[in-house]
């Protein structure tokens, strides 16, 4: 399957990609990771994306482009794919449809994982990342077995720079004024499926893959 996934930033987005990743052979394709990856390697294109994403403002709709455009281009993502975090605005959007018309690809569904303002706040300012899995963390909402496991085994709960609450505050404003235009316009298109983002993780997942039809 193609799809696409909607929702504010600390919705569950990733969380719930690399859960459908390990169990349905589908490949997340994350802009903010990508990005990530290129502050981490100091590349030009990262220090370009660094000041906006430190801000919560939208790295420019050229440089994720690009990044998206090479990402599609490789083998693996024929076995379905999941855009976590693109598009994230209108432009985008018709952007996205250009460049999968020219892979000849459709999107089969547009997901939107729905979750109240204070939950969000709670889980971006409780999220780690594992340094040696990469698995999303939260000090509130994991198990504390499953911090212990990652630190047990030598790694790190590393904080993501931009979770931090001046910043976080400027990401869900950029989400309702860039973002949430796309419920409408993938709604108009037939494509939008709403899965209420919020209870445990299983309950999430459980409504997501209901709603695609997985089960
Ligand atoms: P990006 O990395 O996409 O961040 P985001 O949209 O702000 O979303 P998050 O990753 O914060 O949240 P998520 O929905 O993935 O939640 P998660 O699963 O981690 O973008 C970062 C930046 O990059 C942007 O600000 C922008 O600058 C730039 N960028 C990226 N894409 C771009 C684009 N297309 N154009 C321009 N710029 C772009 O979950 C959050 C926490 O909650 C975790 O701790 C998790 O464990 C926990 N959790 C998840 N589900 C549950 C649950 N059901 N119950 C309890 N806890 C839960
Ligand atoms: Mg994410």
């Amino acid at each position: 399957m193609k799809i696409v996934f909607l929702g504010a930033p600390g919705s569950g987005k990733g969380t719930q990609a690399q859960r459908l990743m390990a169990e349905h052979s589908m490949v997340q394709v994350s802009t903010g990771d990508l990005l990530r990856e290129a502050v981490a390697a100091g590349s030009e294109l990262g220090l370009l994306a660094r000041q906006a994403m430190d801000a919560g403002e939208l790295v420019s709709d050229e440089i994720v482009l690009g990044m998206l455009r090479d990402r599609l281009q490789r083998p693996d993502i024929e076995s379905g794919f999941i855009l976590d975090g693109f598009p994230r605005n209108l432009a985008q959007a018709e952007l996205l449809g250009g460049v999968l018309a020219e892979l000849g690809k459709d999107l089969d569904a547009v997901i939107l994982l729905d979750v109240d303002l204070d939950i969000l706040l709670k889980r971006l300012t409780g999220r780690r990342t594992c340094s040696l899995t990469g698995k999303l963390l939260n000090i509130y909402f994991s198990p504390q077995s499953e911090l212990d496991a990652c630190t047990e085994a030598g790694g790190e709960l590393i904080q993501r720079a931009d979770d931090n609450e001046a910043t976080i505050g400027n990401r869900l404003d950029v989400y309702r004024q860039q973002t949430e235009p796309l419920i409408e316009y993938y709604g108009r298109a037939g494509l939008l499926h709403k899965v209420d983002g919020q209870g445990d993780m299983d309950a999430v997942y459980g409504r997501l893959v209901a709603a695609l039809g997985l089960v």
